[in-house]
């Protein structure tokens, strides 16, 4: 089980040699059955650095380089949404300094990216109690969002100060409300109204997450949205988790036989 959710793949399909190229990796990938949207915990930073000798900070600049990157594939892949757990509602318990140096590199990231994000069309759409953020990092966030609002390509979703209990508990409440002020029954609730008052209203739930850094956690990572997503974990830290990387989990993604709960249609 754990075997199949590392990704170890049957006989026949792409080998996980390290010496395979990005484009053999490439060709073998079919692009008409590419996820719509995937979800990555970016884990690892601090280990990276740690094992490097190196201060924790250190390990999450490296980790900004790798998003990067992996914006870029999405891009030329033409994946519709891409959602990364930038900083959670529980990352406030670390060391003032570690959170004061995500916040910068959140700013430093979102100014130098935005001309960039912007002509490769894509949205930035942060996801999370924003008002709990430091000034310069709101403000940077509305920014990103002003300037990339009218995008259509890539939906990049970025969760910051984002917890998945948050996010039901915030739906929970507005949907109360609503019943309060005689705008929704009951008896009118279901999955979609629920879908609805979420951060991600009116995206598809992710097809793929993606964990590296060897944690088989979900983390408090879109909780609701996840019901039916396949899971793609890898030893690698997120500060190495690269282009090949990508197309590796999007390969063993079309290998993985998708149910619903369901049976298997031929
Ligand atoms: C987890 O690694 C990573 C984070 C808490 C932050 C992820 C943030 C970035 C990649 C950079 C900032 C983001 C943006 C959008 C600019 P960890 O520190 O928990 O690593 P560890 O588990 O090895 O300690």
């Amino acid at each position: 089980m754990f075997k199949r959710l590392l990704g170890d793949r049957p006989k026949n399909a792409v080998s996980r040699e390290k010496t395979i190229t990005e484009e053999e990796l490439l060709k073998q990938l079919d692009m008409t059955k590419l996820p719509e949207h995937v979800a990555i915990i970016m884990d690892g930073n601090g280990r990276w650095a740690t094992r490097r000798g190196a201060p924790r900070s250190f390990g999450h600049r490296a980790g900004v380089n790798a998003l990067r990157e992996i914006v870029k594939l999405s891009v030329e892949l033409k994946l519709k949404y891409l959602t990364v757990y930038a900083f959670s509602t529980e990352n406030w318990k670390r060391p003032h300094e570690e959170v004061n140096i995500l916040m910068s590199l959140l700013v430093e990231y979102l100014n130098k990216e935005i001309d960039k994000l912007c002509a490769n069309n894509v949205r930035i759409h942060p996801m999370g109690i924003l008002s709990e953020l430091p000034e310069k990092a709101r403000e940077a966030v509305d920014m990103a969002i002003r300037r990339s609002n009218n995008n259509s390509g890539l939906v990049f979703n970025v969760a910051l100060n984002y917890g998945g209990r948050s996010e039901l508990l915030m739906a929970v409440q507005e949907i109360g409300q609503k019943i309060i002020s005689g705008y929704i029954k009951v008896e009118d609730i279901n999955d979609q109204v629920i879908a609805d008052h979420l951060y991600t209203a009116g995206q598809p739930d992710p097809d793929l997450l993606i964990r590296p850094s060897g944690d088989y956690r979900v983390s408090n990572f879109l909780l609701w949205q996840l019901a039916y997503t396949e899971l793609w974990l890898t030893d690698t830290m997120w500060p190495d988790f690269g282009r090949k990387e990508l197309l590796q989990a999007l390969l063993d993604f079309q290998l993985r036989e998708r149910r619903f709960g369901g049976l298997l249609h031929n």
